[in-house]
């Protein structure tokens, strides 16, 4: 059984300094400075840093932060250092060292940057501070454990859905690829497991396009220079998530494509749910946060006080856990996302959705 040991001796600093810590962080990250003029604080026992990658993708601030800071508080006094890096690198590094200035005793980090976050691994490794690789995995450096789902199996159950959905192309029309974020190692995955379905279902790929920072912006720009080019030659958009499907979206409907082809996505975000109900989009990739961030919450608290950690499985060397995905259509959405509590009726059946609610019997 795979397991970790953070052993070396530690000085609890109680929560006045660790509310020094808190503050320190906050000038820094205000003040946009890497941290420099500030002395260095030993780590602290009760100070955890949560560096999430990205903002225009709706669930690090709708669902992990808050299930994250919210387990943390269960478990007792903790204080939580919270960064997002607006999928910015240097940014994250720079949120990264600030949080171990201040005394960061655990780093629970969701990488930009794969490669560029080794660095990070490693300044906080020098301070004998362990980090959790939080849904991407760093691409190296001493990691104390990895929590994220079967990134794979996502891009196969989107590709799987999608071919279902397109068919085999034998009329001729073929599909475009707008993939997740060349930075993220969870988006080479996605294409992967998406490329293992589609490659072998006839389906011919038009063009594809790895999105810079899952920029929804930057996919509606692909997809409608796209349009330009191949017209009704295509019959369905791969998009692997949400935000970027969006984008897609948005550029087949200014374009006045009709009928819509078929367009996949991931995360189950809210705005994707109401596509799913008006057959803008014709399905997500529900993965259940609650249960990641809460893993994670619990192995940082178990880190910071250096026991011992147990998983499931070991990836690259590294304890880990991968949750599984579930796909989601219009006909599974009860049994998903409100089912679990993700999103209620309320939340999904606004007025403007109300008769689609009432057609695909949610309610
Ligand atoms: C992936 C993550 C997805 C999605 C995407 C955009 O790494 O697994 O859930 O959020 O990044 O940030």
């Amino acid at each position: 059984m795979p397991r970790t040991r953070l052993d070396r001796p530690r000085r609890r600093p109680g929560r006045r300094a660790s509310a020094v810590a808190a503050s320190l962080l906050a000038v820094s990250l205000l003040a946009g400075c890497g941290g420099t003029a500030a002395p260095s604080a030993t780590p602290a026992d009760d100070t955890i840093a949560l560096l999430l990658p990205d903002a225009k993708t709706a669930r690090y601030e709708t669902f992990d932060r808050p299930l994250f800071e919210a387990r943390v508080a269960e478990l007792g006094d903790y204080e939580v250092l919270y960064a997002n890096a607006d999928q910015d690198a240097a940014k994250q590094q720079q949120q990264a060292e600030s949080a171990l200035t201040a005394g960061a005793g655990v780093l629970v980090l969701d990488p930009v940057d794969a490669n560029a976050a080794v660095s990070i691994v490693s300044s906080a490794n020098a301070k004998g501070v362990p980090v959790i690789s939080y849904d991407r995995l760093v691409a190296g450096g001493d990691l104390a454990y990895y929590i994220s789902f079967d990134n794979e199996k996502v891009g196969v159950l989107q590709a799987t859905a999608f071919v279902e959905g397109v068919g085999d192309g034998d009329d001729g029309r073929g599909i475009l690829m707008v993939n997740g974020s060349p930075t993220d190692s969870n988006a080479a995955l996605f294409k992967e497991g998406a490329h293992s379905v589609i490659d072998d279902s006839g389906l011919r790929v038009l063009a594809e396009y790895d999105t810079p920072g899952w920029n929804p912006e930057k996919a509606q720009e692909w997809v409608s220079g796209q349009i330009a080019q191949h017209g009704d030659a295509i019959a369905g958009v791969y998009a692997a998530n949400d935000a970027t499907a969006g984008g897609a979206i948005a550029a087949l409907r200014v374009a006045n494509v009709d009928p819509l082809p078929i367009v996949t996505g991931q995360d189950a975000e809210l705005s994707a749910i109401q596509r799913l109900l008006t057959g803008d989009q014709y399905m997500t990739v529900y993965k259940a946060i609650r249960p990641q961030a809460e893993l994670a919450a619990e192995v940082a608290v178990k880190l910071l006080h250096g026991e011992q950690v147990t998983a499931p499985l070991e990836i690259e060397g590294t304890p880990a856990t991968l949750l599984d995905p579930v796909a989601v259509t219009v006909d599974d959405i009860m049994d998903t996302v409100v089912a679990d509590g993700f999103w209620t009726v309320d939340d999904i059946c606004t007025p403007a959705y109300a008769d689609a609610c009432e057609a695909a019997g949610i309610g």
